[in-house]
């Protein structure tokens, strides 16, 4: 073993030492009841993480390189498509994947300014943002309340002929209706963005969410079901899509080299482009109005540890909301989250909505339950429509509602979640459970 060998495997052993004694209690520590603060999420690692973290800080490549390049291939297979890329957060993905439908290069099918994308205002808002802030036009439309998705049957209603795309996330690890959606999309010519962010590991008829449509997207932050700190991936099976893609990530470049690496096509000095001279170096020749949205290897490096360990993560999510499903399934008061026909969700929350008419309010139970250690959350923005970031945009001019929003409001006053994360084990269900009973009780 050389000097340097040597080196590395002492540093990565005390880095084993270093997770044993500092982390691991924290992450194995025994649940006390009303003590212990019930997160809604967490990150779950082991020492494997922190040494290929370390690993990677070691080789000081810094930028995307060789675990990034594990990391892509490795999330393609286990999703079964043909290309995957990093980028560095969950909404970097949704707007890499958004400005890629507006690429010249897919000519009648480009998304240009002033054509409608279909959504929905009950979800994250950087699942729309990326439309508005092309300077399309976002159509919403309205939930339903058993899976808590976009309610298909007003896509006919949302329809004009301006219409491009339907862009939409699995609402917490539930797919949506993606027999009726991807059938809407086949007939009428249109782009489906699947945002995967909440739902990776999520199937549907036995295919992974997020590879239905034509692009899907990830988030890799903490509380996602998978993390590396900052993260997210897009993927896809369409080459040309793969090609915009990469292109847009990477400042929009016409070169696909690899960071660090010179000539791969063998043509660098001898193809044209537009009005260049001829010969001009392909490695500075761009074919669109990019980004850089790449992450550092070390966050990869941290990714390909928690993929490892990702189908387990999947299995105990499933567990934990069917755990708690069947101990709140008897709440009358309470509207549990349905999972999708023909579906097996990994979820990411347990979403639960007050029926009409019941004695409390969702804020008084949610107060409740974070007065006893149980940290919820509501469905991120509710009604996007009620944020301030609308105030200055006009309605039929910048943005268009379909019908009424009627159960989207019903999402942002009456809804809220809890978490089911693969580090709960079953006292913290159990407990949850149990407090959510006994505020129901006391104030029927
Ligand atoms: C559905 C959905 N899309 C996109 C995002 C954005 O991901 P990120 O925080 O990595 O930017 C989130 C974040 O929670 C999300 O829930």
């Amino acid at each position: 073993m050389t000097k340097q060998e040597q080196l590395k495997q002492e540093i990565l052993q005390k880095t084993k030492e270093y997770y044993e004694l500092v982390h691991k209690p924290q992450q194995t520590k025994a649940f006390v009841e009303g003590e212990s603060r019930v997160n809604y999420a967490g990150r779950v690692f082991d020492e494997t993480e922190m040494q290929y973290l370390v690993d990677s800080s070691l080789d000081f490549w810094l930028t995307y390189g060789d675990y990034s390049k594990k990391f892509e291939k490795k999330l393609s297979e286990y999703l079964g498509v043909r290309w995957a890329f990093l980028v560095n957060s969950g909404s970097s993905a949704n707007l890499l994947a958004f400005y890629a439908l507006t690429s010249p290069l897919l000519n009648e099918r480009q998304v240009k300014r002033g054509d409608e994308v279909i959504t929905v205002a009950a979800g994250f808002p950087t699942t729309v943002a990326p439309i508005v802030q092309y300077g399309a036009i976002p159509v919403f439309v309205d939930m339903e309340l058993t899976h808590f998705n976009m309610d298909v049957t007003q896509l006919e209603k949302a329809l004009s002929p301006k219409t491009k795309a339907i862009m939409i996330a699995h609402t917490l690890g539930n797919p949506f209706n993606i027999k009726a959606i991807k059938e809407f999309c086949d007939k009428h010519n249109l782009w489906l963005i699947e945002d995967n962010c909440d739902a990776l590991g999520s199937t549907y008829e036995g295919k992974p969410t997020g590879t239905w449509g034509d692009i899907g997207t990830s988030s890799f932050y903490p509380p996602h079901h998978m993390t590396m700190g900052e993260g997210g991936a897009t993927y896809t099976d369409n080459p040309l899509l793969k090609k915009i893609m990469l292109s847009m990530r990477d400042w929009g470049r016409d070169c696909w080299c690899e960071s660090g690496v010179d000539n791969t096509c063998g043509k660098r000095f001898s193809m044209s482009f537009g009005s260049l001279p001829k010969g001009y170096d392909h490695k500075y020749v761009y074919s669109h109005f990019g980004f850089n949205l790449k992450v550092s290897d070390m966050q990869a490096a941290v990714g390909v540890a928690q993929l490892e360990k990702f189908p387990s993560f999947v299995e105990k999510r499933k567990e934990n909301y069917k755990k708690l499903y069947d101990g709140l399934k008897d709440v009358q008061e309470l509207i549990l989250v349905e999972k999708q026909p023909n579906s097996d969700p990994s979820w990411f929350g347990f979403m639960m909505t007050l029926k009409d008419g019941v004695k409390f309010t969702r804020n008084e139970i949610v107060e409740f339950l974070e007065n006893n250690n149980i940290q919820t959350r509501n469905l991120f923005a509710g009604n996007m429509l009620s944020h301030p970031l609308f105030d200055s945009l006009n309605e039929d001019e910048e943005y268009r509602v379909v019908g009424e929003l009627t159960n989207t409001d019903i999402i942002m006053n009456n809804s809220f979640w809890i978490g089911l994360y693969p580090g709960m084990g079953d006292d913290a269900i159990n407990y949850m459970i149990k407090k959510i009973r006994e505020f129901v009780k006391a104030n029927v």
